[in-house]
């Protein structure tokens, strides 16, 4: 055991998991409010029925609804404001974020700034880093498997008129209850299948060789990794696999428990950069640089990248550590390839005269993770893994 172990632990979400627990949304709602504002995209929920299905839930359980379906993927600080400004006009006094990753992060912060005033990009550390006091009840109901929003503080949002996507996460931005169905991802095409499942494993294996890491983050990780790695190709091939769907639904949330827990680390400030220039799938942009960057820092975190090969096939006879990162590696570019998001940066559509400008990005809007990264890294190296991942 490390003697030098200390650790902080805090999750303050309700989590219900499991197959038909949305029918379960009415109960907890009408515990938290009156009037619910339902946060929501454009057209899936719609198409899918899930969105009738939960105003008809909420209505039988004596909550009034109202519908903000503003939500676009990369979601935008003015949206934000216009659904906060919306949600106080029509009085009301819960959020419930309802889709993927943007409509629930945007449900976190639409919850801050009607309650605590302002506006949204002012409690981003670009735009001031204004900590909120409260916030209103969230109840988080994703339909994807893979940002872990459900279980982690973190909202992500971009500025359009500084090309800036930053994530915030505070006390007050955990949702109140998460209610992670299964059965609602079935739905999901395989291209989010595989983007959304792959941040998903960056957030387990980010959180795993983060230098913050400890005890229950380490567990989880290696389980949703191990989940992911088995379970993602079948669910990509086959959507209605529901025993798939549910190890991934729960590799997710395991996932925002370590996000949580320990954190993401530098991979995740290179990407941000890159969805907000390009407007890219943030799965997309892990999964073209994520293999060159822990090819990067492998050197300095040899040991954990070797466990990470061992909980994801490699050979038992294989005890070598320095032959097992570099394993590790090979392996992850293998689960990529296996569900066809084994990209490059120039797959992506970024231009090769950016990657200067996306490493300084990257460590001026997301230093914080690189700091917690293994390796000491600058901007520079930033700059060499971009290189690396093209
Ligand atoms: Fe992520």
């Amino acid at each position: 055991m490390d003697r030098t172990l200390n650790f902080e632990y805090f999750l303050p979400t309700r989590l219900v998991f499991g197959v038909g627990s949305v029918n379960r949304v009415g109960e907890f709602a009408k515990s938290l409010g009156k009037k619910a504002l339902i946060v929501t995209g454009k057209s899936s929920t719609k198409k899918t029925g899930l969105l009738d299905r939960v105003i008809a839930i909420l209505e039988k359980n004596g909550v009034e609804t109202v519908v903000f379906d503003e939500i676009v993927p990369n979601p935008l600080s003015s949206t934000v404001d216009k659904g906060a400004e919306f949600a106080n006009n029509e009085g009301c006094d819960l959020i419930i974020g309802l889709g993927g990753g943007s409509p629930v992060d945007s449900a976190k912060l639409i919850a801050v700034v009607a309650k605590d005033g302002g506006h949204c990009w002012d409690y981003t550390g670009s735009g001031g880093g204004r900590v909120p006091k409260s916030a209103l009840p969230v109840i988080a109901i994703p339909t994807t498997h893979g940002t872990g929003t459900e279980s982690d503080p973190f909202a992500v949002v971009t500025n359009t008129e500084t090309n800036e996507k930053i994530g915030v996460g505070f006390d007050q931005t955990f949702p109140t209850v998460s209610i992670v169905d299964p059965e609602v991802m079935k739905t999901l095409p395989p291209y989010q299948t595989a983007a959304t499942g792959m941040d998903a494993f960056y957030h387990a294996i980010e959180s795993y060789i983060n230098t913050n890491h400890q005890p229950t983050s380490d567990l989880l990780a290696l389980e949703a990794m191990s989940l992911i790695n088995h379970y993602l190709p079948i669910a990509y091939r086959d959507g209605n696999n529901i025993e798939a769907r549910t190890a991934l639904a729960w590799a997710s949330t395991a996932a925002g428990i370590c996000e949580t827990l320990s954190g993401c680390i530098a991979n995740h400030s290179l990407e941000h950069p890159i969805s907000a220039h390009y407007d890219a799938t943030h799965g997309a942009g892990l999964c073209a640089t994520g293999p060159a960057f822990f090819d990067y820092i492998r050197p300095h975190t040899k040991e954990r990248l070797a466990r990470v090969a061992q909980i994801m096939g490699a050979p038992e006879s294989e005890i070598d550590i320095d032959r097992l990162s570099k394993m590790s590696i090979e392996i992850i570019h293998r689960l990529q390839k296996s569900v066809d998001i084994d990209i490059s940066l120039e797959e992506l559509g970024v231009e090769k005269s950016m990657l200067g400008r996306l490493a300084e990005d990257a460590m001026r809007t997301m230093g914080a993770l690189v700091e917690v990264t293994p390796g000491n890294l600058k901007t520079k190296d930033l700059e060499r893994i971009l290189e690396m991942s093209y």
